[in-house]
């Protein structure tokens, strides 16, 4: 008998060139494991393993476009030819099992320069051994006892939307085929979005075509590299905090990225300020990817919580997303799409060695 057809795994077209061949997308998850940006060992297995796992796609973690871009010491980077070649090999292996690599870009600002998180994520002061001066919207600090941040000038903005620019034209040359820039959890390009961050009285402050227009600009220049490649945004829908950047002004923001030519925006939420008012609950950021998906023309993926095979199911059958990233369930779980899979009654095909193990555990 034919078995039932899931809404999870069926394929997506997210333009011409990249089609998802199901609905589960791994969301970017910083691995705080690289040793001046390039990539190892670890990450060659933590990414491969969730291919295997059968996820459509692999948005890589946070990957700074720039040294001083950096969440921590530990995180990938993308400014160099070296790095460049290094994920040569990563992607390639991650389409060995038809699944397709992305990377997100990111620029940390004012929330660079931190021990990662297992040393307590606090902030190396720039006098310190592996810290940094790092720069913002404006010189408003993330923690009280951060050294406050550099406001950029409008020439060394220029510097860092070039930056992008380059980083995307190595995201391509190394075989990334889903480009996703970093525009949420309070980094540099959040930290012009939101008006609690962003104090700016130049032609980039006040206004929401002012404090969208550094990631237009970037949006711009990445845009004139690519070719095949699909760009993604990922973004902070409301920073839950008052007089923060509002649901309203993301779905004005999705509009204005899809006539850029975006195609993706990957709905998080939160991480600007610490005085964010958040009740952390299960699918509590769907309800924001719905309300852009329903009011643009952008596709979405909705993030946050999505851990059960049948929430799954039922959030893109009610058409409240496109697909669904899926973050710390990976991590427990590589394989967690077979699980799905098995979960829904869908017959997909696993890794040929697996085979064996395909059928229910009490069956000889
Ligand atoms: C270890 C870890 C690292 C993360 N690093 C990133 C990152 O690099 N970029 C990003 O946009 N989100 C990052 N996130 C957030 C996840 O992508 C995801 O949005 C969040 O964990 C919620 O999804 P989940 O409930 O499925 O885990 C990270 C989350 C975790 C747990």
């Amino acid at each position: 008998m034919e078995k039932k057809k899931s809404i999870v795994f069926t394929s997506i077209k997210i333009k011409e060139s990249v089609t998802l061949k199901n609905r589960i997308v791994m969301s970017p998850m910083c691995q705080y494991q690289a040793t001046d940006g390039e990539p190892n060992a670890w990450h060659y297995i933590h990414y491969t393993s969730r291919a295997v796992g059968g996820v459509a796609a692999i948005i890589q973690e946070a990957t700074a476009i720039s040294p001083e871009g950096r969440i921590s010491n530990g995180d990938l980077g993308i400014w160099n030819k070296r790095q460049m070649k290094r994920y040569k090999k990563l992607t390639a292996a991650i389409k060995n099992h038809q699944c397709i690599p992305g990377i997100q870009l990111a620029h940390a600002g004012r929330k660079a320069s931190t021990e990662v998180p297992w040393l307590g994520r606090t902030q190396i002061a720039p006098t310190e051994q592996y810290g940094w001066e790092t720069v913002s919207s404006s010189t408003l600090r993330f923690n009280p006892d951060d050294t406050p941040p550099k406001s950029l000038s409008i020439d060394a903005m220029k510097e860092v939307v070039k930056d992008f620019k380059k980083a995307a034209k190595r995201a391509v040359k190394a075989g990334y085929e889903i480009i996703e820039l970093h525009a949420a959890h309070g980094y540099l390009i959040h930290q012009f979005l939101s008006p609690l961050i962003n104090r700016r009285k130049d032609d980039y402050g006040g206004s929401f075509e002012n404090r969208i227009r550094f990631l237009c600009e970037i949006v711009t220049e990445v845009k004139s590299v690519l070719t095949t490649q699909s760009l993604w945004v990922r973004l902070s829908a409301t920073d839950w905090a008052k007089g923060g950047w509002t649901t309203e002004e993301s779905i004005l923001l999705a509009n204005v990225l899809c006539e850029m030519g975006v195609d993706v925006m990957d709905v998080s939420s939160g991480a600007a300020v610490l005085n964010q008012k958040i009740v952390v609950e299960k699918n509590y950021q769907v309800g924001f990817a719905t309300q852009i998906k329903q009011q643009s023309q952008l596709l979405v993926g909705a993030v946050g919580l999505l851990f059960e095979s049948e929430q799954i199911e039922k959030v893109l059958d009610a058409k409240q997303a496109d697909f669904v990233l899926i973050g710390r369930e990976l991590l427990r779980d590589p394989y967690f799409p077979l699980r799905v899979a098995n979960d829904l009654d869908v017959e997909v095909p696993w890794p040929i060695s697996y085979e064996r193990a395909k059928v229910n555990r009490f069956v000889k």
